[in-house]
């Protein structure tokens, strides 16, 4: 695919460091992984968001915090254009057989959490990137992480089982638990000699995020890209001017923020796109502010910040204000799975204006405000 990109694409897969310097917009990152990187440990199934047997785990430095954010995603949906400056890890870079196998990779070997293994890559990156937030999880937590990962074949209960050993909790069976009996030596899964010896996670031995992506966050974050071939556009730019001048200059455009929906219409609506507009950079549309009515959020702020900035409010308020906040949480317990609600957006939500929309209702019904803006024109709302 011949075109003209204005730099290349840099992330890193496994701690490689990788360079594209005539990136397809069209690729998703799983068709990178799998043909180009030829990392076939992550899987594709259903191509379309919903089985997690494709789940990643991204890493992104946050400036504003300087943290370390680590989140799961659907490299199915996942165009590899948006990884740009970011840090992704596959089922091979966490351990493999010829090396050593991490303990969620050994968890569910050891508990017959897996049969065809088709889902179990992605259940162990979901496990993995949970544990990476969270050392010692509860069961509900593992239980949201796992929500996404579909298996058709061996059935939940011992995958669940499997990776409870990695919450702090007992089981349904309260001081029955194994977790609080005395072991035989035959049963022993501390003991190193015995076969089934899981090694016990430890956090410290995770590999470091690049130092790249972190001293030069700037210049992968706060540039903008524009990548082409000859059939496809795609930028990324980091000014609301910039998005609403490109908008302008190309009207049929699509702004894209998680793809969850857009990924869809390409692949199996057969609609396409030549001008694609990434708009996961412009600040006014990542912000999050606190008002006098409300929380105001920008379009592209994910659905799992959305929830995560609410049950944060609802702390310090009283249930009478804030009652719409737990009806957002609420339904977004059931909004797709963990994956989807990582990258999918508030905006693309709205946007889509789907009558199986799960926000819109409750925008509506709430007389959420929505504020609008074009080139040359004041905001609307
Ligand atoms: C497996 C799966 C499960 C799902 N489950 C649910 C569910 O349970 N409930 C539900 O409601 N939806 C669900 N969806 C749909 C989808 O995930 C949501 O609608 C999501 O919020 C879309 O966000 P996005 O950022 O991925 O949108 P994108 O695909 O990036 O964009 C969607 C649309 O919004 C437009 N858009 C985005 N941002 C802007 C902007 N700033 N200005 C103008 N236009 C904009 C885009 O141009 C596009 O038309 C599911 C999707 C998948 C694949
Ligand atoms: S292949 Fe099923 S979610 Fe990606
Ligand atoms: S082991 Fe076959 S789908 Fe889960």
């Amino acid at each position: 695919m011949e075109g003209k990109s204005n730099q290349n694409l840099v992330f890193y897969v496994n701690g490689e460091k990788i360079i594209e310097n005539q990136p397809d917009p069209k690729c998703t990152l799983l068709q990178y992984l799998r043909n180009k990187l030829t990392l076939t440990g992550t899987k594709l199934v259903c191509g379309e968001g919903g089985c997690g047997a494709c789940t990643v785990m991204i890493s992104k430095y946050d400036d504003k915090n300087h943290t370390i954010r680590h989140y799961s995603v659907n490299a199915c949906l996942t165009p590899v254009c948006a990884v740009h400056g970011l840090a992704v890890t596959t089922t091979e870079g966490i351990g493999s057989l010829r090396t050593r196998l991490h303990p969620v990779q050994e968890q569910i070997a050891k508990s017959h959490g897996s049969q065809c293994g088709f889902c179990t890559p992605g259940m162990v990156m979901s496990m993995y990137t949970l544990l990476r937030n969270n050392p010692q999880p509860t069961m509900l937590q593992i239980e949201k992480y796992l929500e996404g990962n579909l298996c058709r074949c061996t059935g939940y209960r011992p995958i669940l089982q499997g990776y409870g050993v990695f919450s702090k909790e007992s089981c349904g069976m309260g001081e029955q638990c194994c977790k609080n009996k005395p072991r035989d030596k035959e049963d022993d899964n501390s003991n190193k000699e015995n076969e089934n010896y899981i090694p016990p996670y430890d956090p410290t031995q995770e590999p470091i995020f690049p130092p790249d992506l972190k001293v030069n966050y700037k210049e992968y974050n706060e540039k903008r890209l524009m990548f082409e071939t000859n059939q496809v556009k795609w930028y990324r730019p980091v000014t609301l001017t910039d998005l609403l001048e490109l908008k302008e200059e190309y009207p049929d455009s699509k702004i894209i923020i998680g793809n969850t929906e857009v990924g869809i219409e390409s692949r199996f609506k057969n609609m396409k796109y030549s001008v694609l507009i990434n708009a996961s950079h412009v600040p006014e549309l990542t912000d999050i502010k606190s008002t006098e009515d409300g929380i105001k959020f920008g379009a592209s702020v994910t659905l799992s910040k959305v929830e995560e900035v609410l049950e944060k409010a609802k702390e310090d308020l009283p249930e009478s204000r804030c009652r719409i906040f737990t009806a957002v949480i609420e339904m977004l317990k059931w909004f797709a799975g963990k994956q989807i609600r990582n990258t999918a957006a508030v905006g693309g939500n709205i946007m889509t204006a789907s009558p199986i929309s799960d926000l819109n209702p409750i925008f509506q019904a709430s007389s959420a405000k929505l504020e609008v803006v074009s080139k040359g024109k004041t905001t609307r709302k």
